[in-house]
């Protein structure tokens, strides 16, 4: 008589089954708890959802393809903290649809960039990177500067982030559109950086 393991074992088919068994049961042991924690959850305390402009200026982030360069999302180990701050914690992106952690880094993480800088170094460095860092490879993004800020789906998205879960209040959403009035892409973008790793309390 085989015993069952040796079924198993000669068995590719059977095995095949058996390990995909075993792996989304350690798969949902390790993954459900965190549906559940408050950590990962819970926005991190006086977290604010992205003002309208802001969010334009992160829809500009994704049209553009920056994530392709620049990850967002700082690593616990020493090497990270040391360069870019505080590492990242879930509760600072739970109003991120989608999340723009990235994995490439071409350029260096963002996470943390709110505040770095003044909003005339960004704007210098967008129009052309290396008037700032001469051995920069980032591309330009001028159009940026004279492209007005599209307000015209604005009302939309925010409605569309509350029902996934962004306190956005009737008033947020009904003065979108005035806030995004005679803005450029430019001034858009650079609000959005200004505000990113902000929320976490004595990041740095
Ligand atoms: C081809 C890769 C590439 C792309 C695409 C790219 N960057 Fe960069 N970025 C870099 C590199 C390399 C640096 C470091 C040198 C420098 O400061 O220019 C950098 C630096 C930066 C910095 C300064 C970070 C710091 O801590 O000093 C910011 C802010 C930035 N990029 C924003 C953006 C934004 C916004 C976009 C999209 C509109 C973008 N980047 C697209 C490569 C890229």
């Amino acid at each position: 008589m085989e015993s069952f393991h040796q079924k198993i074992e000669k068995n590719i088919g059977l095995l095949g089954i058996l390990t995909a068994v075993v792996i989304s049961v350690g798969g949902i042991v390790q993954i459900m708890p965190l549906f559940f924690q408050k950590s990962t959850t819970q926005p991190v305390e006086g977290m604010k959802p992205y003002t309208a402009l802001q969010l334009t200026g992160r829809d500009i982030y994704i049209r553009e393809g920056c994530v392709g360069c620049h990850s967002q999302m700082i690593r616990p180990f020493r090497a990270e903290t040391e360069r870019y701050g505080h590492y990242s914690v879930a509760g600072e992106s739970v109003y991120d649809h989608p999340f723009l952690y990235g994995s490439k880094r071409t350029g260096p993480d963002l996470a943390r960039v709110g505040g770095r800088y003044s909003d005339e170094w960004h704007h210098t460095h967008l129009m052309h990177p290396q008037d700032v860092v001469p051995e920069s490879n980032m591309p330009s993004y001028r159009w940026l500067d004279t492209t007005p800020a599209d307000a015209r789906d604005i009302e939309a998205k925010m409605k569309a982030l509350r029902t996934v879960g962004v306190p956005y209040t009737d008033a947020d959403i009904a003065g979108a559109k005035k806030e995004l009035e005679g803005k450029t892409e430019i001034q858009a973008l650079i609000a959005f950086l200004q505000g990113l790793g902000t929320s976490l309390k004595d990041a740095r």
